[in-house]
């Protein structure tokens, strides 16, 4: 891999932002002393273990919780027969942002029917968990079965057009020109069927809630993207109000989309703290991941273009059809950011869903980009190819100017910038010459444009900043950290809008008690929570500036506000920096032990050029493969990516995370796949030794490039966002590059060597 290895070493006041400094959790993660959700022991702590069911369709038709309950330690066993009925069932989305954020709209053991193998027919309580989950074991279920049908070539003739997708926030269909007149001026025409394998998010950490009760309000430690979207899908489903909530997500071991919604654990375990009077702590295990978080749905995308002979697109149909559950109208949004790519001028973009006995799908790492651009980035080579023209070229005739969707122009864009660094890095002028041999292996190099969206905040985004009289500073605001390196980030965004040392800095985040921000999705987290903790930190400034100025013993006294900056750690005149005092300084002389202020980033705080401009963060994968030609071996010798983020708050950790977008892309084209067994409709490889994610020793060489671009519309830091762009177009790379190396065009993923022979 090659990154930049930067000083450890805490960057000099003001020059804060960007510096690559090494994560601040870092130390107490690697040695063991993280506290996450699961380390939490109120005192009194029991455990409870679930028992999902065993088939997929049908209903329970006895349960005997006998032998469980005279198991020892065993404290309770709850089954649809005695376990409380939830208050009210909020829907689907719309809300992540800022409510109640169920990832599905059923919540089991509520009555007899089963929708899916795994749905939670029992949960125990013991005094330990392995009690708890041997007791599951002694519990008998009776069940009525139907027969299960949880793939698509078994529901695919029930296929039906939803209105709307994703809880009612996304049409079913989009379309802008005229479709069937674009296809008849195209000159040549690529259609091509994609198929794509169900995944699952698999993040380290298993989602966990510890909950207890106290004085009739309700605490968690609970596995989530955002805390608040717990307390907010609690309060509904428990029919508590919002201020008897408390959610505490200060550590969360990775989710990549499967703690970005509120799934059944958290109410289940808080349903049992309150039945059982103690404290209980409710952990998935690995098997019941598979189970209980969502999953990437398995699908299917058509992709047609219709072109000209010189390459410009005149048509784009792009459809897909995907499995969902019997409750909701899940789909990952494929082909939105897909339709903004490329101007044409005819395009339809359509949903098809179908039923499966499975849980409803949900977010996982780069949702609905990662397939819809290996749909669309691999008919873009087709045509490519059909029509000899070089890849790069191709791409370049179909630039969009504007956002082909809504007519804006870009906030920014810098997909050129990131097409020509790319092209450099990987050595892009060696793929004009015929695909080169060696021994049994067949090299080719291929590439794919990366675009993934920028969505403005629905509600403001609050942080708190205060200055203490020794020169600490601290920021807070209810961010969780589930490793994207949010609390090492801020602190940088706090010291910058300061004017103080990184060090002198300290975030906390991770609690509804704290200022409310979203939850961390869609890439999103450092810009929202890195204008609210900016807001705060300037206010906060300009007060203690205002008081400086206002204090006839400051030596600023008198001086107009503008006169002011921060130098060295102190407020100082422009002209004379000679001349000044610290925040220390002041608020010492005025007896304060302290200042604060609120700041917020919100609809309100959008600016004008926001509106008036289209938003999307855009980027460039590149991928070296050599095929074994007698075998079909797949390798990734390289990849490159260059992307054009916006402002990059740490450096570090910004490449880290596009490197492992990357990585996760690779993973999604070579190896990942939730194997369903279609007779008994259950997810067959649930296991880290079954589910194939890449290991240390399958990693290529990874080469990150940052493009700048500077974005004054997307947020006051002009933070595009680094989460999820590194996976989108990784996987069409690569296939792209197999097709070079080969000449045949995989459209299955992940790409199989079966596919090859
Ligand atoms: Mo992320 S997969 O948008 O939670």
């Amino acid at each position: 891999m090659t990154a930049t290895a930067p000083p450890a070493a805490s960057p000099p006041p003001g020059e804060a932002l960007g510096r690559p400094l090494r994560r601040v959790d870092g130390r107490e993660k690697v040695t063991g002393t993280a506290r996450y959700s699961g380390d939490h022991a109120p005192a009194g702590l029991t455990h409870a273990a679930l028992l999902g069911a065993r088939v997929a369709a049908g209903r329970v038709r006895r349960i005997d919780t006998s032998r469980a309950l005279a198991a020892e330690g065993v404290r309770a066993v709850f089954t649809h027969e005695n376990l409380p009925r939830i208050a009210a069932q909020p829907p689907l989305l719309p809300s992540l942002a800022g409510g109640p954020a169920p990832g599905q709209t059923f919540f089991p053991m509520q009555d007899a029917e089963i929708h899916y193998a795994g749905q939670p027919v029992a949960m125990v309580v013991a005094d330990t968990w392995e009690r708890a989950l041997h007791a599951t074991r002694l519990i008998r279920v009776d069940y009525e079965e139907t027969a299960p049908a949880t793939v698509l070539d078994q529901i695919r003739h029930e296929a039906f057009e939803p209105e709307k997708i994703f809880g009612g926030l996304l049409p079913g269909r989009t379309a802008r020109g005229d479709l069937a007149a674009g296809l008849e001026q195209a000159e040549v025409t690529v259609d091509l069927t994609f198929s794509y394998a169900a995944n699952h998010q698999n993040p380290l950490e298993t989602s966990t809630t510890t909950a207890y009760w106290e004085g009739g309000s309700l605490i968690l430690y609970d596995s989530a993207q955002g805390p608040a979207a717990t307390q907010h899908t609690l309060a509904v489903l428990l029919g508590l109000p919002h201020a008897d909530i408390r959610v505490d997500s200060h550590l969360v071991g990775g989710s990549f989309g499967s703690k970005a919604m509120t799934w059944a654990h958290p109410a289940l375990a808080a349903l049992a703290a309150r039945e059982t009077g103690s404290p209980v702590r409710l952990a998935l295990t690995r098997e019941q991941m598979f189970t209980s978080c969502g999953h990437r749905e398995e699908q299917e995308q058509r992709l047609t273009l219709g072109a000209r002979r010189d390459g410009r697109l005149v048509a784009m149909r792009h459809h897909k059809l995907a499995a969902t559950s019997h409750f909701d109208d899940w789909a990952e949004p494929s082909l939105e950011a897909a339709a903004q790519l490329y101007a044409c001028e005819h395009y339809e973009g359509r949903y098809l869903l179908a039923r499966a006995h499975t849980m409803t799908p949900s977010f996982m790492r780069c949702p609905g980009e990662a397939t819809g651009l290996f749909a669309l980035e691999s008919a873009m080579d087709e045509l490519a190819a059909r029509l000899d023209l070089d890849p790069l070229e191709l791409r370049r005739r179909n630039h969009a100017e504007r956002d082909p969707v809504s007519g804006k122009p870009w906030s920014s864009k810098g997909l050129d910038e990131c097409h020509a660094r790319g092209a450099a890095l990987i050595g892009w002028e060696r793929r004009a010459a015929p695909p080169a041999r060696e021994g049994d292996w067949l090299i080719g190099l291929g590439m794919a444009s990366s675009v993934y969206p920028i969505v403005p905040p629905v509600n403001p985004q609050r942080a708190t900043a205060r200055v203490f009289a020794d020169g600490s500073a601290l920021v807070q605001a209810g961010v969780a950290e589930f490793g994207t390196g949010a609390t090492t980030a801020m602190r940088q965004v706090a010291a910058d809008a300061l004017g103080l040392p990184v060090t002198a800095c300290r975030f906390e985040g991770g609690s509804t008690d704290l200022p409310n921000v979203s939850a961390a999705v869609g890439s999103m987290g450092a810009a929202y929570t890195g204008a609210a903790v900016h807001a705060a930190a300037t206010a906060l400034r300009e007060q203690l500036i205002a008081m400086a100025l206002a204090d006839p013993d400051s030596p600023l006294h008198g001086a107009r506000p503008e006169e002011v900056t921060l130098a060295g750690g102190r407020m100082v005149l422009r002209d004379r920096p000679e001349t000044g005092e610290s925040y220390a300084e002041l608020l010492r002389r005025h007896l304060q032990p302290d200042a604060e202020a609120t700041g917020s980033w919100g609809p309100d705080q959008l600016t004008e050029s926001g509106a008036r401009h289209a938003m999307l963060t855009f980027g460039a994968q590149f991928a070296e493969v050599a095929v074994d030609a007698e075998l079909g071996v797949i390798r990734v010798r390289r990849l490159v990516g260059a992307f054009a983020p916006g402002r990059v708050l740490n450096a570090r950790m910004a490449t880290g995370q596009l490197m492992g977008g990357m990585l996760w892309g690779m993973s999604q084209a070579l190896l990942e796949r939730t194997f369903m067994d279609p007779a008994l409709g259950r997810w067959n490889n649930t296991s880290l030794g079954d589910y194939l994610v890449p290991v240390h020793a399958d990693v290529p060489e990874v080469t990150v490039e940052l493009v700048e671009v500077h974005d004054e519309a997307v947020n006051p830091l002009g933070v595009k966002g680094v989460g999820e762009i590194g996976q989108a177009g990784t996987a069409a790379a690569i296939a792209n590059a197999v097709h070079h190396a080969t000449g045949r065009r995989l459209t299955r993923l992940p790409l199989s060597l079966e596919d090859l022979l």
